[in-house]
């Protein structure tokens, strides 16, 4: 009994400095964040052409040899990351990778500020429980489920309606009704709400176990975010990025200031982004899903972009039920 009533209470402590070190991280990074934007404010951007150093992939505009993966390779859900493990920028079989080397890798292929390198893969490794120090990953697991991944992705089938839940490889359909609905030569903010609210329609059309709490929509906005702030609209590039998860030749990140894209700054796009996209007051409400359109992407227009007409696929019955 006595036991019982310690591993009870160890637990709790435990819970508790959990969170006070998590508040005391958020802030430590939001004031870290807050100094990088300034140092940036006081700073030139870069040349074109010289943000990456001599002796970094990419430098000069080579990006190491690309090939797509093989048989066993491990990938994600984010074009990203697998980008740079089919440019042997991480390691080509996409596993056991440090957490701190994702750190770097990131630093110099994108230009993100230290800040989103070191706190993205902290926040994966907290997501998995395991080390950020001295843990690694393959790919795929970033892919876990209403972790980082959520459902209404762009560029990727929810889990629930992916053959055996895969989510490492591209999905053109999904793609092709992107492009669809970027009408001028650059891909923009409002292209990006716009299919971000068709996505979200056809999800919660089609998937039976549809999920995306207000976390993961600012997570869906963020990616999108990174997205334009790193591409920079460029529609070969991301064209590239995309449809072969691969980085074009003379590509450089769109952010040019020295300290990289900080936290705060692209969190102005995802406001942008999330407030772009119309959706029903109820479909937000703790009342849960009370219609069947979102906000003015209905059913037929989501069918036009994207195939469709599929029938919803719902939850598998349970114990023979019907
Ligand atoms: C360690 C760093 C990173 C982690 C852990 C990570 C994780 C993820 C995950 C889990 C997804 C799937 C989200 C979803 O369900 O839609 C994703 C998608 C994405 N990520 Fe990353 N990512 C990282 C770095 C980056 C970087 C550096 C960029 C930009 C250059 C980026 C851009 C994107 C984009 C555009 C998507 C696609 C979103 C969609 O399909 O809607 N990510 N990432």
């Amino acid at each position: 009994m006595v036991n019982v009533v310690l591993n009870a209470i160890s637990r709790i402590v435990l819970g508790i400095v959990d969170s006070v070190v998590h508040g005391l991280t958020v802030g430590y990074i939001l004031l870290w964040d807050n100094g990088l934007i300034l140092l940036n404010a006081l700073s030139w951007s870069k040349r074109k052409g010289s943000l990456i150093p001599p002796g970094k992939p990419g430098h000069g505009g080579k990006w190491p040899e690309w090939h797509p993966p093989v048989e066993g390779d491990s990938r994600s859900a984010c074009p990203a990351l697998n980008a740079m493990a089919n440019h042997g920028i991480l390691p080509r079989d996409g596993r056991n990778i440090p957490f701190t080397e994702l750190n770097a890798a990131i630093r110099s292929t994108y230009n993100f500020s230290p800040t989103f390198c070191w706190y993205v893969p902290l926040y994966m490794a907290g997501v998995l429980g395991r080390s950020y120090s001295k843990g690694t990953l393959d790919l795929e697991d970033i892919s876990v489920h209403n972790g980082i991944e959520h459902d209404a992705s762009l560029f990727r089938h929810d889990t629930y309606l992916s053959p055996n839940g895969d989510q490492g490889k591209p999905c053109p359909d999904l793609v092709d009704g992107f492009f669809k609905v970027v009408k001028g030569d650059k891909v923009t903010v409002d292209d990006l709400a716009r299919y971000s609210e068709i996505r979200r329609a056809s999800s919660r059309r089609d998937n039976g176990q549809f999920t995306l709490s207000t976390f993961h929509k600012l997570f869906a906005s963020s990616n999108c975010a990174t997205l334009i702030r790193i591409m920079g609209g460029d529609i070969p590039a991301i064209k590239a990025w995309l449809y072969e998860e691969r980085l074009v030749d003379g590509f450089e990140s769109a952010t040019r200031k020295p300290w990289g894209l900080t936290m705060g700054t692209f969190q102005t796009t995802v406001l942008r982004i999330e407030a772009g996209i119309r959706a029903k007051a109820s479909e937000d409400s703790s009342l849960g899903d009370l219609g069947l359109g979102y906000g003015e992407a209905e059913v037929s227009e989501t069918s036009a972009l994207l195939g469709g007409g599929a029938p919803r696929k719902s939850v598998a019955p349970v114990n023979g039920e019907h």
